[in-house]
């Protein structure tokens, strides 16, 4: 009984996956061919209403060809789930790319990012681009979900045998009966609000199976109308 259970619930999830990634795509498209036909009718002759519905169409597919990439990110990761990570990375030098990569779009999102990393550069045993992704996506959340005028802390620790990578946004915070669903895929507190501002929910389903690959764990402490941190423990080498 048990095991029909969990190959039905395994079964609802791959169709859900299905739907929802199908949804996400045709809403998108659907602007552009919508766009496509003002641009070939009522705007054939309209230069400035062709501006604009090129700008909509270039937001559009670019919201599309982002989902794609993290639909093949989860699909590939899916594959290497079962074999384990092998190179050494450098966790200073990696979390000084993700701030420097990420600084520009802090600064148009009138945000900073603080980097505090410990004196001694801390290693890990991981995959390299795969640890830039989880990084890279939770200082993108913090930076969407943060205050404006308000500072993104990304910090590095070594606690015991584990090491912390915890980042800290001054946001509105999580109400605790989001907190389990977080990393499902597709799950968004505010639907409408997260794709507006050009989120699918994918980035933390993608941040849960790297971890888990990485044998770490991701903690997630949230206080709504302060912020939230989350926080990667990883095994020290
Ligand atoms: N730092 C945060 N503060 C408040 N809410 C957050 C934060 N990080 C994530 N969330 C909530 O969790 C949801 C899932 O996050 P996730 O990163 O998976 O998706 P997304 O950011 O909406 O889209 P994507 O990462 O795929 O572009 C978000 O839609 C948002 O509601
Ligand atoms: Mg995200």
């Amino acid at each position: 009984l048990h095991d029909l259970t969990v190959a039905r619930k395994t079964e609802q999830m791959r169709v859900d996956f299905i739907a929802n990634a199908s949804h996400e795509l045709r809403t998108p498209l659907a602007i552009l061919v919508g766009s496509i036909e003002t641009l070939l009718g009522p705007a054939s002759g309209d230069v400035k209403a062709q501006a604009r519905f090129l700008d909509i169409m270039q937001a559009q597919s670019s919201r599309m060809s982002h989902l794609i990439d993290d639909l093949l990110s989860l699909s590939q990761i899916e594959m290497e789930e079962h074999t384990r990570p092998s190179k050494q990375v450098n966790l200073n030098e990696l979390l000084d790319s993700v701030t420097h990569m990420l600084t520009s779009k802090a600064a148009d999102l009138g945000k900073r990012i603080d980097l505090d990393l410990s004196l001694d550069p801390i290693t890990v045993i991981g995959e390299p681009d795969q640890l830039f992704q989880v990084f890279t996506n939770l200082t993108d959340n913090a930076l969407k979900y943060g205050r404006e005028q308000t500072s993104v802390a990304v910090k590095l620790k070594l606690l015991g045998n584990d090491v912390h990578v915890s980042i800290a946004d001054q946001g509105e915070g999580i109400s605790p009966e989001h907190l389990p669903r977080l990393t499902e895929r597709f799950y968004r507190v505010d639907t409408n609000r997260s794709r507006e501002i050009g989120g699918t929910g994918l980035g933390l389903a993608i941040v849960k199976h790297i971890v888990s690959r990485h044998r770490g764990q991701l903690e997630i402490d949230s206080v709504v109308g302060k912020g939230s941190i989350f926080t990667v423990k990883l095994p020290k080498i």
